[in-house]
């Protein structure tokens, strides 16, 4: 994770959606578009494997109670998932569109989304078709996470309703295709070890890949159920136990950490060093949701692994890209400026990527490009 292979002067040519070469100036008479750097540095298009950006409605007021004493104990997710209830799928796909076209304008050319403020059959199937429009209309890469499990509705038994995910959600998530991977949030007052283990088989047995929102209140064992399910990803961690560190290594799940959620519930940071020096590939993500976390750069989430969880930029870098990519089982395709690849890229206006961490809150971004094509330009 900290070795970056930093080419200095060179041209990348882009045949189609890939790259097709990286060397020493390539005759620009030969090509029919250039993007100039104008001197700034070019990263690998962003990869954000943890979001929730298709939801209806705020929760300032949630927000600001919390920030004079009142606890995090995700009861605002029933009020999202209330104005869900109230959105149509035009509504869900014009706000998505914001936050999603404000995170490519950050540098993102991937980001994951999950579902999860409709806790019903109709309400899950709304966002999981409005991630299908946008990645349809959005010059992004976009993969979708079913999280019927995400929380519990009122008006109904518990067991019910995980009934329901079992036998009618996702049923319809694998005959719709409508998502492809399956999470819970396994963690204290939420999904139990042995409900989690119980919809994720589920899904798994429907071909759905796994993740799971694991030991982000309290260490329940959430990493050591990732290991058990090899699942993709563990997200969260913040209070992981060193026994579950040491499972994901075991089974080869990724670590996904989401310091900006930390930053905003004023929690303790997930304990990254320890996972790098155990040698665990580390991944970052926003998490960007309307109740734990509103910042949807990448390359202000790179900032505070830098400074609040020790990350050098090199690794941060990896994190936020390659790392990334692997929690989506996207490495073969983005993640890096490689020959074959994906022609995903972001031009900076900065003068080396060290300056990414140190220039923390702005944007630097100058121009995103996608699959070979410029699909952002700072304006002026
Ligand atoms: O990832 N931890 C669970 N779910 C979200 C928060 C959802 C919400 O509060 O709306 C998260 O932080
Ligand atoms: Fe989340």
């Amino acid at each position: 994770m900290n070795e970056l292979s930093v080419c200095e002067g060179v041209d990348v040519l882009m045949e189609g959606e890939r790259v097709a070469k990286i060397g020493p100036r390539l005759d620009p008479r030969s090509v029919a578009q250039t993007v100039d750097a104008r001197g700034g540095v070019v990263i690998p298009g962003l990869v954000d494997p943890h979001t929730h950006a298709v939801f209806a409605g705020t929760r300032e007021d949630e927000f600001l109670a919390r920030l004079q004493g009142l606890p995090y104990d995700g009861g605002g997710i029933l009020a999202t998932a209330q104005a869900v209830a109230r959105a149509r799928e035009e509504d869900l796909i014009e706000t998505g569109r914001r936050y999603l076209g404000e995170m490519l304008a950050c540098g993102t050319t991937t980001a994951e989304v999950k579902s999860g403020y409709g806790l019903s059959l109709d309400g899950e199937t709304k966002l999981l078709v409005a991630v299908r429009q946008l990645r349809r209309s959005l010059p992004m890469r976009l993969v979708a996470t079913f999280l019927g499990a995400h929380a519990f509705p009122v008006g109904i038994r518990r067991d019910d309703y995980i009934l329901s995910i079992i036998t009618q959600m996702i049923p319809a998530v694998r005959r719709r295709r409508l998502a492809q991977f399956c999470d819970v949030f396994c963690d204290r007052d939420f999904y139990t070890v042995a409900e989690t283990r119980t919809i994720l088989r589920a899904a798994r047995g429907a071909g759905l890949r796994l993740k799971l929102h694991a030991d982000e209140l309290a260490p329940v064992g959430g990493a050591e159920l990732a290991a058990e399910l090899e699942a993709t990803s563990a997200d969260h961690l913040l209070k992981v136990s060193e026994k579950g560190m040491a499972a994901l290594k075991e089974a080869g799940v990724i670590p996904v950490l989401l310091p900006g959620t930390a930053f905003t519930l004023g929690l303790d940071y997930a304990p990254a060093r320890r996972m790098i020096d155990l040698g665990l590939p580390v991944a970052l993500a926003t998490d960007f949701n309307p109740g734990t976390c509103l910042i949807h750069s990448m390359l202000t989430i790179i900032g505070l692994a830098v400074m609040k969880m020790r990350l050098t930029i090199a690794e941060a870098l990896t994190a936020a890209t390659l790392n990334a990519a692997c929690a989506l089982e996207l490495a073969e395709e983005v993640g890096s400026v490689e020959e074959g690849k994906a022609a995903d890229l972001v031009v900076l206006d900065l003068e080396n990527y060290r300056q990414i961490p140190y220039f923390f809150g702005q944007v630097p971004v100058a121009a995103v490009i996608q699959g070979g094509r410029v699909v952002y330009e700072r304006p002026g």
